[in-house]
């Protein structure tokens, strides 16, 4: 007789952070390049950059933000069955950032430590990390994890020319996440996990480049675009599988209470969340009455405009759509969504700026500690993640708050995590930037982290790193 034993929830069951401790001020930022600080500020939504330091690099974040969650957690390597590392900022054609991971961690834990975990580095611009928790989540969930945990680990140092209009979306940072049976924060929802793939050109960097090319607007198009598919084929699966019902009156978003979306810039969830509502109430008794409100009618795109050159070039659409987006944000509505539902995710981009991987689950936990902080019970909140990555996918899917989540989150304090920051001059940035200062010629001495100690000592390109107590 077959038994069928009820499958135990599976997600996130903490989550930590490695900032680097530089930043760039926007005004300084602004006075330099000659743009308007209120540009940067709102049109942006960025105060502080976060800029890693001439002894750091992606993988020593990410060994921080493992030493952080395995500390706070109590975790033994002997608990780890795989460590994954998501990544756009990799090292090396070759070796997995992984590897140096786990090497620091040996630094701590001892030679050998790690020997039988197993993990990969996982590339698709910013939205590996969430195939990486998928394809983790599924490995515990088909009980091929042995009662051992998996450790997901994102991290990015967000980079573009000087002088180019990426310049102002940087940052760098990590984000460890604790992946388990029965998690304390957040459990995945099954069967509903949707992605989408296409070959775009918005953005990418070819071998040898430490910066990426850029087509920025067109980025923002497809992010809109992808995201919007995927989030439609996450509502048909969630019908379909009767997780969410809705009614005729009803769009997906209000079965949705909290929204994580990934996150260049700030701004751009805030303009994603619009471009999904239009979408979904378009059809809705309630956009007769908004569409009052805004005072035009919704412009429609000429029939036939296929593609996303096609609408970019349409100027006289572009113009219109942007006016039309503009009021919808003015409205009651709206704001009324942005505020419950997205608002508070934004807090940490505004104040790191882009971490590439990392900005969709800084962006969650920023969401939950700062919702808690309002004194709202989180428990069984369902959280929407649309993320994407260009080049392009996008996924969208989603989980629930569980009952012990208050464990987890009302430890988190943001600020204390960053930790102290040291705001740097326009000139110290541009020579790390230009990578003219050597790991010695560091702006701030590191304690109780790993620090890139050398590259190319042991073997060309090969890096080394230490622990600084
Ligand atoms: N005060 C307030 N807001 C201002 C302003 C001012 N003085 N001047 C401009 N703005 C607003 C614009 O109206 C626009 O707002 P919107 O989002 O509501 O349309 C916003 O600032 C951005 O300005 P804009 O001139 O449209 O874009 P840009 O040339 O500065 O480029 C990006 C912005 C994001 C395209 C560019 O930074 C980039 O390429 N970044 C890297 C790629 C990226 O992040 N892509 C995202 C998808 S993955």
């Amino acid at each position: 007789m077959l038994l069928l034993i009820p499958m135990k929830p599976v997600g996130i069951d903490d989550i930590a952070i490695y900032v680097p401790p530089l930043y760039i001020d926007f005004k300084d930022f602004a006075e330099a390049r000659k743009i308007d600080p209120s540009k940067l500020e709102f049109g942006i939504g960025i105060k502080k950059m976060a800029i890693v330091d001439a002894d750091q690099d992606p993988a020593c974040m990410a060994a921080n933000a493992c030493l952080r969650l395995m500390q706070k957690n109590d975790l033994k390597p002997s608990d780890i069955g795989r460590l994954y590392v998501a990544t756009e900022s990799g090292l090396d054609e070759s070796k997995a950032m992984n590897s140096y991971v786990i090497g620091m961690l040996e630094q701590i834990y001892g030679q050998g430590s790690f020997e039988h975990c197993g993990g990969i580095e996982c590339k698709f611009a910013c939205v590996s990390g969430s195939y990486a928790l998928y394809d983790n989540t599924n490995w515990i969930r088909c009980d091929e994890h042995n009662g051992k945990y998996a450790i997901v680990v994102v991290s990015d140092v967000a980079k573009y020319d000087i002088g180019s209009s990426g310049e102002y979306t940087q940052g760098a940072g990590a984000v460890a996440m604790l992946i388990k049976e029965e998690p304390r924060l957040l459990a995945f929802d099954q069967k509903v996990t949707s992605t989408v793939i296409s070959n775009e050109h918005d953005f990418y960097r070819p071998f040898a480049r430490s910066t990426p090319i850029v087509n920025g607007h067109y980025s923002n198009l497809a992010y809109l675009i992808y995201v919007k598919k995927a989030m439609l084929m996450y509502k048909q699966k969630a019908i379909e599988t009767g997780l969410i019902k809705l009614r005729q009156d009803e769009s997906i978003i209000d079965h949705i209470d909290l929204l994580a979306m990934h996150l260049p810039y700030s701004k751009m969830g805030k303009n994603a969340l619009a471009f999904l509502l239009r979408h979904e109430w378009r059809n809705l008794p309630k956009w007769k009455q908004i569409l009052a409100k805004i005072g035009m009618e919704e412009p429609k795109p000429p029939e036939g405009m296929g593609t996303i050159e096609a609408i970019l070039s349409d100027k006289e659409f572009m113009k219109k759509d942007e006016e039309f987006r503009r009021r919808f944000m003015e409205t009651e509505e709206y704001k009324q969504v942005f505020e419950s539902k997205l608002a508070s995710s934004l807090k940490a981009s505004e104040i790191i700026g882009n971490l590439y991987t990392g900005s969709l689950y800084m962006g969650f936990r920023s969401e939950i500690e700062y919702e808690y902080r309002k004194g709202k019970d989180l428990a069984g909140l369902r959280v929407g993640f649309a993320s994407y990555g260009s080049g392009c996918s996008a996924m969208a899917f989603s989980g629930v708050i569980q009952d012990r989540y208050k464990e987890v989150v009302s430890r988190m304090d943001l600020e204390r995590e960053i930790g102290e920051r040291r705001r740097i001059s326009m000139e110290e940035y541009e020579q790390l930037h230009r990578g003219l200062r050597s790991v010695e010629e560091r702006i701030v001495s590191k304690s109780k982290e790993f620090v890139l100690v050398s590259i190319g000592k042991r073997g060309e390109g090969f890096r080394e790193y230490t622990f600084h107590n």
